[in-house]
């Protein structure tokens, strides 16, 4: 029996937030629900973006499941602030391509690890010179650096990958990016049948659009990682595509990539992929393979069969009927 944390958020965030959960309750699992708000809805009715007692009903999980929040100005950002309360120190991000779904590369497969918990997401920014400057203070430390290359390593062993690629700008970062490099460097030591290998951020991200084949697992720093990731998404088909999974020493919270499309927002015309994904993502955090395994297969299928799709795949389905036609597909397995 595991106990899944619900934060369904802001915009098109419940609804594919639902889609997915009415394809999990296909799935042959016992699940005991409980949910919680965050986001800018919560916001205007309880006076905080994230309640104290969300955070504790995150961490009481096995897991929680995040559908996307909308930004409130001066507020705190609900999804960094549970990152960084529950140490969910690596940030997983899956580039495949999917079947029958348009895209840049149609046989990608490669792991992207985010360090999550510091970089230039530390939060430590101020105004100088009266207000006409400012500052942010980018925190790299030996400890999150080691634990996020060995998150990286053992990812490669698991996925049956052969090689990680270090990306950091060392060169002119040499004391956080230099702390970033060592660290790589001792924990690949510990992984001699892995090929290690570094690349410069920059150069990096042209790698990825022109040799993305090059690519099995990269790992990087907090702000890299958010940036290089999304670039990689646009190689897949874009940002209703991906999946992201966020792990600590305790639990995990598994998220779409992309927010709360307040554009598309209330027509129930998101495409619920990314959020399926996100929940193939946490069966695969509880070792239920043979599970994620029939998720995604029946989702596959429906992608291949390009008869019920949402309209940003080429389709004129609803989230729903999308969600009905997976778990359709699932119970044929
Ligand atoms: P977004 O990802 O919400 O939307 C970008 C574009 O992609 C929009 O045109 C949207 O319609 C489309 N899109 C996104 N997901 C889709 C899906 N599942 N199906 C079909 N189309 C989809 O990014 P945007 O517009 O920059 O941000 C909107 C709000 O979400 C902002 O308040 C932002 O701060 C927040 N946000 C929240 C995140 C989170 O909760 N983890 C992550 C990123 C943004
Ligand atoms: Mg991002």
């Amino acid at each position: 029996m595991y106990l899944i944390t619900l934060i369904p958020g802001d915009g098109i965030g419940p609804e594919v937030m639902d889609a997915a959960l009415y394809v999990l309750e296909a799935l042959n699992l016992e699940i005991d629900y409980q949910k919680a708000s965050a986001g800018n809805t919560c916001f205007n009715t309880l006076g905080t973006t994230i309640p104290e007692e969300t955070i504790e009903m995150a961490r009481n999980a096995d897991a929680t499941l995040f559908g996307a929040v909308t930004t409130v100005p001066g507020q705190k950002s609900a999804i960094i602030t549970l990152r960084k309360v529950m140490n969910l120190y690596a940030n997983l991000r899956p580039i495949k391509s999917l079947p029958g779904v348009k895209s840049i590369y149609t046989d990608l497969d490669f792991l992207i690890i985010r360090e999550n918990s510091e970089g230039l997401y530390s939060g430590k920014e101020k105004y100088i010179m009266g207000g006409n400057g400012a500052t942010a203070i980018r925190v790299i430390t030996r400890n999150a650096s080691e634990n996020i290359c060995k998150f990286a390593f053992e990812q490669a062993i698991k996925k049956g990958k052969n090689k990680v690629t270090a990306v950091h700008k060392a060169n002119v970062l040499p004391k956080t990016d230099g702390i970033f490099k060592k660290a790589f460097c001792k924990v690949a030591d510990g992984y001699p049948g892995i090929e290690a290998e570094e690349m410069y951020v920059d150069a990096a991200a042209m790698s990825l659009v022109t040799q993305p084949h090059h690519f099995q697992v990269l790992v990087t720093t907090n702000l890299f990682g958010d940036i290089l990731s999304d670039e990689a998404a646009g190689l897949v088909g874009g940002l209703g595509m991906v999946p992201s999974a966020n792990i600590g020493d305790e639990n995990g919270l598994f998220e779409p990539v992309h927010g709360s499309a307040p554009d598309i927002a209330g027509q129930g015309i998101a495409n619920p992929t990314a959020m399926i994904l996100s929940v193939s993502l946490m069966l695969q955090y509880f070792e239920e393979y043979q599970e994620s395994l029939k998720l995604e297969s029946a989702l596959y299928n429906v992608l291949e069969d390009k008869k019920v799709l949402t309209p940003d795949l080429g389709g004129t389905s609803s989230t729903k009927k999308m969600a009905v036609e997976v778990r359709k597909k699932l119970q044929e397995c």
